[in-house]
């Protein structure tokens, strides 16, 4: 049977072989998210500390249940005291607390604490951010390209995998995580540009700026989730570096001279999305890729049950894809009818 670290082998550094704590799930409900706009953590607990992204590193993941933090914390700080370096606060992500700032400005983040009174420890999301993944849309539909574009784009995807299917062939961890770095671009760029056309144009966006930059965020969260499973190497980040200088400006550039086209070349990425994500659950399912626990970030993101594992955060990334797929084939529709993105509501949530 092949781990997950084989799974990764040579390209990623996976963290297969480090277990994975986690505690209760979030279930947040309406009055829990808005019980913890109101609650503030008076004294919340010093959580673990965090690893930073460089140099490559070499310390446990940040795979702490946000209840597990308050034990965890306790031994920093008892470390901490011995060390005498008391008083510091762990920083990063994963960890609310930070190292105080003294401001003349008066900003201070709220702190928020789930129902069961333990602190909310994420920086990078809020509470009201999380979601429940919809896992019951069509992962099978696909849009038949008629038009020369149309076949362009389809064209430049299937060439595009071609030699991603060469790179990391069946090792679906570290494919998914490298191609996540990419996957987050589009809709950064497309909401920049409307953005930018908002205010030249002194019109509104009906709401795609928010849906497109949404679509952006969700995509850096699974970024931010395979992180927690696999490490990439000094020459991946380099190759990453390379890939996104490209792809930003080639994107920028066809937004720029044809949305439509841009937009349905998401809509078949995600198509392509859907189908590595099918691949990595069948070797979940085969034991090629051990099925681990999830890790506390993406319980807390998605919703999902205590004793999830990464079977389930791979069903509702997938699940996210197929909802990117469908907002930018529809995106790329709207411009075919003629029309422009402000004349028809944005799909915002949808992810
Ligand atoms: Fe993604
Ligand atoms: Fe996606």
């Amino acid at each position: 049977m092949m781990s997950s670290r084989l799974a990764g082998t040579a390209l990623c550094r996976p963290l297969s072989h480090v277990p994975l704590p986690h505690g209760p799930a979030l279930r947040p409900t309406a009055d829990m998210i808005t019980s913890s706009l109101l609650h503030r953590c008076p004294a919340a607990p010093a959580p673990p500390q965090t690893a930073s992204l460089w140099p490559p590193r070499f310390s446990l993941p940040r795979c702490a249940s946000t209840l597990s933090a308050p034990a965890q914390a306790s031994e920093e700080e008892k470390a901490a005291k011995k060390a005498g370096t008391a008083g510091k606060v762990p920083q990063g992500e994963g960890s609310a607390q930070q190292e105080a700032v003294v401001s003349y400005w008066g900003v201070s983040p709220s702190r928020l604490v789930k129902d069961d009174g333990s602190e909310w420890r994420w920086t990078c999301f809020k509470p009201w951010e999380t979601y429940q993944a919809d896992l019951s849309i069509d992962l099978q539909k696909h849009h038949a390209p008629t038009t020369f574009l149309d076949k362009l784009a389809l064209r430049t995807v299937k060439a595009l995998r071609w030699p991603t299917d060469i790179f990391f062939q069946r090792r679906y961890a570290c494919r998914a995580m490298m191609l996540e770095t990419v996957a987050a671009v589009p809709g950064m760029v497309g909401g920049v540009l409307l953005h930018l056309k908002s205010l030249r144009r002194f019109e509104h966006s009906g709401g795609w700026i928010k849906a497109l930059l949404e679509e952006a965020e969700n995509e850096r969260m699974h970024l931010m989730t395979f992180m927690e499973v696999a490490q990439p190497r000094w020459y991946e980040r380099a190759l990453v570096l390379a890939v996104q200088g490209v792809f930003f400006n080639a994107y920028f550039l066809g937004y720029l001279l044809s949305p439509k086209f841009a937009h349905r070349v998401v809509g078949y990425l995600e198509e392509e999305a859907i189908h590595s994500y099918t691949e990595f659950l069948k070797d979940i399912d085969r034991g090629a890729i051990e099925d681990l626990p999830a890790p506390a970030i993406a319980l807390d993101y998605w919703r999902l049950p205590q004793g999830s594992t990464l079977r389930d955060v791979v069903m509702v990334i997938r699940a996210d894809e197929a909802h990117h797929r469908d907002v930018n084939h529809f995106a790329s529709d709207i411009h075919y009818q003629g029309l422009e993105l402000k004349t028809t509501p944005a799909p915002l949530g949808y992810h």
